[in-house]
């Protein structure tokens, strides 16, 4: 019995020695887990103590299996060390040994490596082993958000998708949280869904989507919404966001507004106008129509254009709006109100007023807002006011009279009417500056009169022999009348213009008086043959016969023809005829001998002539300084041979004068 003790004895000490000898030789201290990034490298470290020399030593890596086996990978000694051939880390693991801690260190991490690292350390006496958890992390790419696009009406159901955020290829899984307006949005039952789903990429890493559906108001139009992403890093969370987006919510109207858009201001007759209506709700993809009293307008769309309103258009404007899914109208209204300025009427007690008496007239324009009119008389503003009173009528008074009536307030808005004035009496002949003037024989006169009077005066021109003379024109204007003639002067000659209406006469006296070149002239038509090759110094001596004289009168150049004349003159009888021939004889007579003293050089008969000539030129410069301005209606004479119109200058009196035709003049050369 006792040798039977002695041996349990024994194998009871073996065990205990054994055992006791496990934990005293060899001990292995390791950390609980290694974080690190794919694709980085991995350091496990396996601190020991052990009794004996590290040459003693054998160590074995493992690493657990899913599952749950262990399976080698590594195994070292102080001779020998080797990678297990067939595992995923065979070709990325490494394993060296210093004092007190063996280091296995794994290349080029993948996902898949995140498992637990068993280091198993055998001593001749004993062993010991350790572990350690590797975990592998991968950061997702930058999330992304996509709202919906089409509008949400606040009349829907069931919550409605808002948006998707989606996160990709992390590891380990991120998370996806929606926002809305920075606070989170947690699942509510029938209001708020988040749906998330994930996806393992065939890298094994997680890709993460999650939807957003929700029950919207009318207050989340404005609502920014986005999702936030958590994800674990070595040795910590990180987080990033999304961009906010926003959604269009659909909310149905409560009140409808109608104004005019244009024109700004008030509004006058003829005027487009554009009246915009608006619901405060959105969808903007209500119905509106437009109403003016019973009758429905064509509108496009929320705008409704009305062409050249008039005073009919004023009133009240409906707009109804209709929501598309609720069909539920919705009324609002403006008062438009179209302003109008009625056509003016001029009324005068007469339209004929007596010299001395008073002129009333008055202007009226109905319109339905404040008007202003003033009265003006040849563009000149005479009064204001919508009467007009004019105290004793003079003949100035007369004439046209327009009333202006415009409206302050709008710009544009504006009438006029006329009334014409005319003030009775006694004709009135305006004095010209002359009526006393030279002309020379053969010439024609025009002589104008101007009258003013009312009735129109009839206007009589007379001579002083009680001949009548036909005017060449007669001109009824706003004053009265004015009347020219046309008068030959052959003689001096008195010339009447009467002017006579049935209150009155009045007259006016010209006195022409013939200057006397008639001798020249006849001396000219016998040599004007004989002169034609005479140098232009002899047509230009010709030129001082042309006078200007300021008068009323018109003096025209005449084609008179001598020879004609002559002939005409022939017939009047024999004794004449007789006489001239005798003249013609005896100044070619004369003629000839003062060619032949010319030709010798005798000059005094010349010089004498010369002075003439002089003196002819210097009034020939006079006159032409003083008709430079009429030089154009000169030569229009001169072309035409005809009357020129009478002219319209008041006041002023034209006088163009030119001289008897050329070859006439003489030429002494
Ligand atoms: C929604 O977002 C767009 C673009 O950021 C912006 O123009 C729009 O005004 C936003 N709408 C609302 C209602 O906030
Ligand atoms: C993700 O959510 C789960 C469950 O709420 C949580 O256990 C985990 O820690 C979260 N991960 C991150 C990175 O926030
Ligand atoms: C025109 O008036 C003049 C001057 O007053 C007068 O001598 C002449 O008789 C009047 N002629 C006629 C036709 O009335």
């Amino acid at each position: 019995m006792a040798a039977r003790d002695a041996a349990s004895l024994l194998v009871g000490l073996l065990v205990l020695f054994h055992t006791w000898g496990v934990w005293a030789d060899v001990e292995v201290n390791m950390e609980d887990r290694v974080e690190v990034y794919s694709g980085e490298e991995a350091r496990i470290n396996c601190m020991f103590t052990s009794t004996e020399g590290v040459g003693a030593l054998r160590i074995h890596w493992f690493y657990v299996t899913r599952s749950g086996e262990k399976q080698q990978i590594y195994y070292l000694d102080s001779t020998m060390k080797y990678a297990d051939r067939g595992t995923q880390f065979t070709d990325r693991v490494n394993g060296t040994i210093s004092a007190g801690t063996v280091v296995l260190t794994i290349n080029d991490v993948q996902v898949e490596d995140e498992v637990e690292f068993i280091c198993l350390i055998k001593s001749l006496t004993g062993a010991g082993e350790g572990c350690t958890k590797l975990k592998v992390f991968d950061a997702p790419d930058l999330p992304s958000i996509e709202g919906v696009q089409t509008g949400i009406s606040v009349n829907e159901e069931n919550p409605s998708k808002i948006g998707t955020c989606e996160v990709k290829n992390g590891f380990p899984k991120p998370n996806i949280t929606w926002y809305r307006n920075n606070t989170p949005l947690r699942p509510i039952q029938d209001e708020v869904e988040i749906a998330p789903s994930v996806t393992v990429e065939s890298s094994k890493l997680f890709s993460v989507r999650s939807e957003l559906r929700m029950k919207v108001t009318k207050e989340d139009k404005d609502d920014q919404f986005y999702c936030e992403v958590t994800y674990f890093v070595p040795g910590g969370i990180r987080m990033t966001e999304t961009n906010r987006i926003n959604i269009t919510v659909y909310y149905p109207s409560t009140a409808v507004s109608v104004w005019v858009e244009s024109p700004k201001g008030k509004i006058k007759e003829w005027d487009s106008i554009e009246l915009q209506c608006r619901g405060n709700g959105n969808p903007s993809s209500s119905i509106i129509s437009f109403k003016h009293g019973e009758k429905e307008l064509a509108s496009d769309q929320d705008t409704l254009v009305l062409h050249n309103v008039t005073r009919l258009d004023s009133g009240v404007y409906y707009c109804i709006s209709t929501d598309m899914e609720t069909f539920q109208e919705i009324p609002g209204n403006t008062t438009l109100f179209v302003n109008y300025l009625d056509p003016a009427v001029v009324r005068s007690e007469k339209a004929i007023v007596s010299q001395g008496q008073e002129l009333k007239a008055t202007c009226n324009a109905l319109s339905s807002v404040d008007t202003h009119t003033a009265w003006f008389k040849d563009g000149k503003e005479i009064s204001k006011g919508n009467t007009l009173i004019v105290k004793d009528a003079t003949f100035d008074t007369a004439g046209t009279y327009e009333c202006v009536v415009t409206v302050p307030e709008i710009e544009g808005m504006e009438t006029r009417g006329t009334v014409h004035i005319n003030v009775q009496g006694q004709p009135e002949i305006i004095k010209p500056d002359n009526t006393e003037m030279e002309q020379q024989v053969e010439t024609t006169v025009s002589l104008r009169c101007k009258v003013r009077g009312f009735p129109d005066p009839r206007v009589e021109w007379t001579t002083s022999d009680g001949k009548v003379l036909d005017e060449t024109s007669h001109e009824v204007t706003d004053e009265g009348v004015q009347s020219t003639v046309d008068v030959k002067v052959t003689s001096d000659i008195t010339v009447f213009c009467n002017a006579t209406n049935d209150f009155g006469t009045d007259a006016l006296t010209f006195n022409i008086k013939a200057t006397t070149h008639t001798t020249a002239a006849t001396t000219a038509a016998t040599t004007t043959t004989a002169t034609t090759t005479s140098t232009s110094t002899s047509t230009s001596t010709s030129t001082p016969t042309t006078t200007t004289t300021l008068s009323s009168t018109t003096v025209k150049p005449k084609t008179a023809n001598p020879p004609k004349k002559k002939v005409k003159k022939e017939s009047s009888g024999g004794v004449i005829i007789a006489v001239i021939i005798i003249c013609i004889l005896l100044l070619a007579i004369l003629g000839s001998v003062l060619y032949f003293l010319y030709k010798k050089g005798k000059i005094c008969g010349r010089s004498g002539k010369q002075d003439l000539t002089k003196e002819k030129s210097n009034k020939d410069n006079i006159v032409v300084e003083m008709k430079s301005d009429n030089t154009e209606e000169a030569v229009l004479l001169g072309v035409n041979g005809e009357k020129q119109p009478p002219n319209d200058q008041r006041g002023s009196s034209l006088y163009s004068q030119s001289q008897p035709h050329q070859k006439v003049l003489p030429s002494i050369s």
